[in-house]
């Protein structure tokens, strides 16, 4: 199921929570829309990157989650919170929960490094030598361990950087939002911040939202969303969408289409079972999908008359279902179950985004087409 299909009620298992989220800016004639019936579900141990061009509404979201804005329009379920209606007071207490990581540090300026990352564990009631140790260790695994006792007038902008990301982290949140982190720092440096980034979302199950433009650290994500123009344009579960894009780049149609293209389109693909026996698709009806059989076997039937005709089989990794979808003709030949099957899906109207978007991707379909008409005289393509 894509992010975008969840259903409004919220079950209290995802860390954040957003649906149809709307937000202004502004008074009267200057009031201006900046988020737009935003929906977003962030899962515990997951580490999702934000990306999008400057003004398309990142920080605007993070803050909302932070709970550091009041929401005007939508829902909002943060660790389990409902933000709506919550009174200041409450909202500090849900913000206690929340690693920070703004592009501002708002590190204290008489505190030293230690003291500032000291900080959170102090709200949290722990003793003053635990406190040591855990800002100490965090310190030193970012490489600020010769700098603890410095005040931030003396560090150098990435230091203090990574003096707000140990401050942000030392608590152990159960959430860290992070706008820009590596925004101050140097590559190798960077690669050890999100490293740690990952390590907590995988070791303690906290969630991570991380807003950047460095392309260079996608690769720790295991959800990307695209924000545009106050919208998430695109919302990418990794490792869903990786399986799907490696089944679909072996299946020769797709075979060429850029990756981009590819993740698109699995992106929309849905899970479908048919138990054995059950039909897939039936001849005369309008063609509203394609199929890639993931598992399992079916066989295509041309029906006339009341006679059966068997045409060919379907293997996992073929694609079926894309004629009607090519021709806007009703189904040519009906396909059933032989065991219990599964496949992907996808829409007409995804299918034709799809086209849309890439020339190649029509061309090899109708080479297809084209080379199956040939495949569907009678017996051809059936094994003896
Ligand atoms: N306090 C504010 N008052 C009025 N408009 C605002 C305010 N903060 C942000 N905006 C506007 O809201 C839109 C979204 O801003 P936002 O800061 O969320 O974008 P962003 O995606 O974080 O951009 P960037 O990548 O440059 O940080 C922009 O058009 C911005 O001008
Ligand atoms: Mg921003």
């Amino acid at each position: 199921m894509s992010n975008n299909d969840f259903a409004p009620e919220f079950d209290g298992s995802a860390v954040v929570f957003c649906d149809k989220v709307n937000h202004w800016f502004g008074e009267g004639e200057n009031r201006k829309q900046v988020l737009f019936d935003v929906r977003l579900r962030v899962w515990p141990g997951e580490l999702a990157i934000m990306t999008g061009p400057s003004g398309s509404g990142k920080t605007t979201l993070l803050t909302l989650i932070g709970g550091l804005r009041s929401i005007q329009e939508g829902r909002l379920n943060v660790l389990g919170q409902n933000l709506n209606g919550l009174s200041r007071t409450q909202l500090g207490k849900v913000r206690r929960g929340i690693g920070f990581i703004f592009q501002a540090h708002n590190l204290f300026d008489s505190l030293t490094a230690l003291q500032n990352t000291c900080l959170p564990l102090e709200l949290l009631g722990i003793p003053k030598k635990e406190q040591i140790r855990r800002a100490t260790e965090m310190l030193e695994r970012l490489d600020m361990g010769h700098r603890l006792n410095y005040k931030p007038e003396s560090l150098s902008g990435g230091q203090r950087q990574r003096v707000a990301i140990a401050r942000a982290l030392v608590g152990r949140p159960r959430l860290i939002l992070a706008d820009e982190p590596t925004a101050a720092l140097d590559k190798e440096r960077s690669r050890d911040v999100v490293d740690l980034f990952q390590e907590l979302s995988k070791r303690d199950g906290c969630a991570v939202v991380l807003v950047t433009h460095d392309s260079r650290i996608l690769d720790v994500a295991s959800r990307i969303v695209n924000m545009v123009d106050g919208r998430i344009a695109t919302n990418i579960d990794v490792e869903d969408s990786m399986v799907t894009c490696e089944f679909l780049s072996k299946v020769d149609v797709l075979s060429k289409l850029p990756p981009a293209t590819l993740a698109e389109i699995s992106q929309h693909m849905v899970e479908e079972r048919f138990p054995a026996g059950s039909w897939i698709i039936r001849q005369g009806n309008e063609g509203d999908k394609l199929y890639l059989l993931r598992h399992g076997r079916a066989e295509v039937i041309k029906e006339d008359f009341g006679r059966q005709e068997l045409l060919r089989y379907i293997e996992p990794g073929d694609v079926f279902g894309e004629i009607s979808l090519l021709t806007d003709r009703p189904r040519t030949a009906s396909v059933r179950a032989m065991e219990d099957v599964q496949c992907m899906s996808l829409s007409k109207v995804d299918f034709d985004k799809a086209m849309d978007t890439s020339q190649g991707f029509k061309d090899r379909l109708l080479q297809v087409f084209f080379s199956r008409r040939f495949a569907d005289l009678p017996n051809a393509g059936v094994p003896k």
